[in-house]
């Protein structure tokens, strides 16, 4: 399963970066508005830090403005995969622009249907949002299990890029379905470093080897 980090801040990206925990980053513009810093400035940084695929979303909601936009955003790295929403336009400019070997996610995927729409336009990656839908009273990690046995079936080379993740729980059972890819926000990943027991065994360990030392003197 690969990791990507949901997140516009470069500092984040680097902590993690240099962890060499991340295989790739997604954005989008409320994301990029949370920074408040030059957007441009923001996704050509990202784009050269992580060599990884990189998705930098497109604005435009007419198809011709999608490409064109999608086309210029992918200018900025090889990495770079073009978001597109889950539209018919959104559809058409991710047919578009996948047959001009600019790979695309297409976001905000609220059900089965569009998934298998959005696979069907040569998404390289759909992006079911799971929190949105647990937020509505729905199960979102159902919706993936539903959408993983759907590609399976049909031996789809769309990945499922699990979205809208709140809590490590949605990371352990993206991964028991065998989900393609979770992005998580970093307070998620710092979230799944971390166990009471590892910080309390390492204590002890550390002043047991201090006493150690002490009776050796
Ligand atoms: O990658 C999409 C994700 O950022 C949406 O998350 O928490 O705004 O539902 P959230």
């Amino acid at each position: 399963m690969k990791i990507f980090l949901d997140t516009a801040n470069i500092d984040e990206i680097r902590r993690f970066h240099n962890m060499g925990l991340l295989d790739g980053i997604t954005t989008n513009p409320s994301l990029l508005f949370r920074e408040g810093q030059n957007p441009d400035y923001i996704m050509e940084e990202i784009a050269s830090m992580v060599s990884g695929d990189v998705s930098l979303e497109v604005v435009a909601t007419k198809y011709e403005e999608m490409v064109r936009e999608g086309t210029e955003l992918h200018d900025k790295g090889n990495n770079v995969v073009v978001k597109v929403p889950m539209t018919p336009d959104g559809l058409r400019a991710c047919r578009t622009l996948s047959s001009n070997n600019i790979p695309v996610n297409v976001t905000l995927i609220f059900s089965a249907n569009q998934a298998v729409l959005a696979a069907k336009s040569g998404a390289k990656y759909v992006s079911p949002f799971i929190g949105r839908l647990d937020d509505i009273g729905h199960d979102g990690m159902d919706l993936i299990r539903t959408i993983l046995e759907i590609f399976g079936n049909y031996d789809f080379d769309t990945q499922v890029l699990v979205a809208s993740i709140r809590h490590p729980l949605h990371v352990v059972e993206a991964a028991r379905l065998g989900a393609h890819v979770v992005t998580l926000p970093p307070q998620v990943l710092d979230k799944m470093l971390k166990h009471p027991l590892t910080d309390i065994g390492l204590k002890s360990f550390l002043s047991d080897w201090r006493l150690l030392q002490k009776s050796q003197k």
